[in-house]
């Protein structure tokens, strides 16, 4: 549970305080002893936070950083995430924020606050509850409405935080598309979902191929917000590669840091459901559409193997060389499928290639696709959410290793220049402004890193709900 966030006129005495500074004079404001203040001066000068402890209280400073707005903004998250930890550590559960310096720091200082208020406890016997159960904001600048915006952006974040850290033991296709229709149900947006004559009966051979070796079925799921004061007249379309387990297939991955984690290979369709739940719970005049192939990617005896040929739901052949190479092939078809909407724009995310981390690390998504104007759009979200972008070519050169004697296309290509090779295998089953974000490297976290928990980490939600919001 999120704390409880108010606002108030005045600051309490002798009550846990962050102060948001912009320079060491306004400390002249805070009551403080000389030494503490002397203390406070020197650790600013040096660094951007000073925390002093004055038992059972601690007088927390942010100095704002000189830098680019953005890097601003994410600075003063960290602080609110270094803050958090701060008060997890010493149980403290009242707290209050005052700013001093510039306007536009309350807000992303409470959101690295409230985005590290998250750990997935769910199969724990003793669950953690040391978080802070209320915030007080004093600071005229932050409205309600912002407050209740970031509340629901936040929750949103942590549902698609818990659907990458659910095992496959619970969160099989089925299961994934019922935890989507709750989803639907709680923040108001439509889900319709396919079962598995329904998929066979549209013939969507990709999804249906790396399903072959799995004894749960998989799904089809579609959600969708279509407000009435919608400003898009076609439908934006998300789609996420929905993979809720990738052993390789046959092409079996290794254990050790590869088969280990890819419980979050559904992170795509994790996001994407997110983000529409982001989206609906705040009411933004959007029309969206999100597509979701499900199943798990296993061996067994009826399993798709290295060679099969297989046809996909718009037609085109494709020669399995790998059946590891799975994702693009549920993505297809599901990109296929998209074109019945006449989308103005589609937006696919997926935990596609090992290249992606190879190129930024858990440092930013890798982007690509044939529309530059939304991808430049997008590249400016990514700065100002700081869930930021790299973006490789799409260039027809990589389109050659996916050529195939036998068929029209084959999945592996080659392993130099993956990612985008991958992306060109997408981009076939494409006929309108698209782009393709691997989200390989951020969608999991080896290990903490500020306010983004070890585990699912969300990355793309923010970045898609101001996307949307801002589109018109
Ligand atoms: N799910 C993996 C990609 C992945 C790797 C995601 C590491 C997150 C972390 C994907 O299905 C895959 O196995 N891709 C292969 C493709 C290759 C066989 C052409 C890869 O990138 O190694
Ligand atoms: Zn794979
Ligand atoms: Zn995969």
């Amino acid at each position: 549970m999120l704390p409880k966030i108010s606002k108030i006129q005045e600051l309490k005495e002798n009550q846990t305080t962050a102060f948001l500074i912009d320079n060491t004079n306004q400390l002249e404001s805070v009551s403080l002893t000389d030494s503490e203040k002397k203390y406070v001066e020197e650790k600013l000068k040096e660094e951007q936070e000073a925390s002093l402890f004055r038992y059972p209280n601690i007088i927390f400073f942010h100095k704002e950083k000189d830098a680019k707005k953005y890097l601003q903004t994410e600075a003063a998250r960290k602080a609110g995430a270094a803050f958090f930890d701060n008060l997890k550590k010493e149980k403290i559960k009242s707290v209050q924020i005052s700013r001093f310096g510039k306007k536009h720091l309350t807000l992303p200082f409470l959101e690295g606050l409230l985005l590290s208020d998250y750990s997935f406890s769910k199969y724990k016997k003793k669950k953690d509850d040391n978080a802070p159960d209320e915030i007080l904001i004093a600071d005229n600048a932050v409205s309600e409405e912002q407050i209740e915006e970031l509340v629901k952006i936040t929750e949103a974040v942590f549902h698609s935080r818990n659907l990458i850290n659910e095992p496959l033991s619970y969160l099989t296709a089925k299961k994934y598309s019922e935890e989507m229709e709750k989803m639907g149900n709680e923040a108001g947006f439509k889900v319709e979902v396919f079962n598995k004559k329904k998929i066979e009966s549209l013939r969507m051979g990709g999804l249906l191929a790396v399903n072959k070796g799995s004894i749960d079925p998989p799904t089809f799921s579609i959600l969708e917000w279509n407000p009435e004061n919608a400003k898009n007249k076609k439908p934006i379309v998300l789609v996420g590669k929905g993979v809720v387990y990738d052993t390789g297939g046959l092409s079996l991955k290794p254990t050790p840091k590869s088969m280990d984690y890819m419980k979050s290979d559904m992170g795509g369709a994790a996001v994407v459901a997110s983000a529409i739940y982001a989206i609906a719970k705040n009411k933004l005049p959007v029309h969206v559409i999100g597509l979701v192939p499900a199943t798990d990617n296993r061996p067994d005896g009826n399993a798709y193997v290295p060679g099969d040929i297989i046809t996909m739901y718009d037609g085109t052949t494709v020669e399995i060389r790998n059946t590891d190479a799975e994702g693009r092939l549920l993505l297809a078809d599901a990109l296929s499928y998209a074109k019945k909407y006449k989308p103005e724009l589609v937006i696919d995310l997926a935990t596609l290639t090992g290249s992606a981390p190879m190129i930024a690390a858990h440092h930013a998504l890798i982007a690509m696709g044939n529309n530059e104007d939304s991808l430049q759009k997008l590249k400016q979200t990514g700065e100002e959410t700081f869930e930021r972008l790299v973006e490789v070519p799409l260039w027809e050169e990589f389109g050659k290793p996916l050529k195939s004697s036998v068929a029209d296309l084959n999945n592996l290509g080659a392993r130099e220049g993956q990612t985008s090779i991958a992306g060109k295998f997408l981009e076939h089953f494409t006929d309108y402004p698209w782009l393709h974000l691997d989200i390989a490297g951020v969608a999991f976290l080896h290990e903490k890193d500020s306010y983004r928990p070890e585990g699912g980490t969300g990355f793309g939600t923010r970045l898609l709900y101001h996307f949307l919001k801002k589109f018109n």
